[in-house]
């Protein structure tokens, strides 16, 4: 799957733009910053497909890209939570990322990005709960992992395990990931690959 040529589709900024829901599609979602963008092209071995940057807010549309030979469609998300950019805009961007993780019928997995770091905050919680809502099945996968040393990061997978009991859409086991150093991308994309 992950073996030829990903490549762009298009950005969305209205569910009315959505493509046809024809395929089976995953999405990365996530904290502003987290490292959404990075995955993706991680995952597709590319530098810049998806892109990335130090500022948060960087990726302020839905982006389609497909994957293999258009089996699937990968996604990637604006974030939320802090960004840089003005108010108006980031609430409209926010409204429509809630719209399409609650109704988007072919979306086979959502993945949560979490930074390694830091743990489950409140304003990933709430997008946890519309996710348990909208019973959209969901993977966390954990973030910049080359930034934590082993004993911190054993505390935040406690925390992480901890907070996902509550929550009923969340798939158990945890994706720990550097798209950095290439930690964790094999097993996300046999994840994927996976998928029916
Ligand atoms: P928005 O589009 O703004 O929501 O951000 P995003 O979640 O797409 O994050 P992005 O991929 O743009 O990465 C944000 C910053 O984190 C960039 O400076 C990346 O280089 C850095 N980054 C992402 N992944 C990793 C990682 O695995 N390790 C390290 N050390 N840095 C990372
Ligand atoms: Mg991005």
């Amino acid at each position: 799957l992950f073996a030829g040529e990903t490549t762009f589709l298009k950005g969305v900024v209205a569910m009315a733009g959505l493509p046809p829901a024809d395929r089976l599609e995953v999405c990365f979602a996530g904290r502003s910053n987290v490292g959404k963008s990075s995955l993706i092209n991680a995952l597709t071995g590319h530098k810049a497909l998806a892109r990335a940057s130090n500022t948060p807010g960087r990726t302020q549309e839905i982006n389609y890209f497909n994957l293999g030979q258009e089996s699937h469609y990968l996604v990637d998300l604006p974030g939320y939570g802090f960004a840089k950019a003005p108010v108006a805009v980031v609430e409209k961007w926010q409204r429509l990322l809630k719209s399409y993780l609650s109704g988007r019928p072919t979306l086979r997995r959502a993945f949560v990005l979490i930074d390694a770091r830091h743990g489950i905050k409140e304003v990933d919680d709430e997008i946890l709960t519309l996710l348990d809502t909208s019973a959209v099945p969901f993977q966390v996968v954990l973030t910049k992992s080359d930034k934590v040393k082993a004993g911190e990061l054993q505390k935040v997978l406690d925390q992480v395990r901890g907070k996902l009991q509550r929550h009923p859409a969340a798939f158990p086991e945890l994706v720990v990931t550097s798209s950095e150093k290439g930690g964790g991308i094999p097993t996300l994309r046999s994840i994927i690959a996976n998928l029916e």
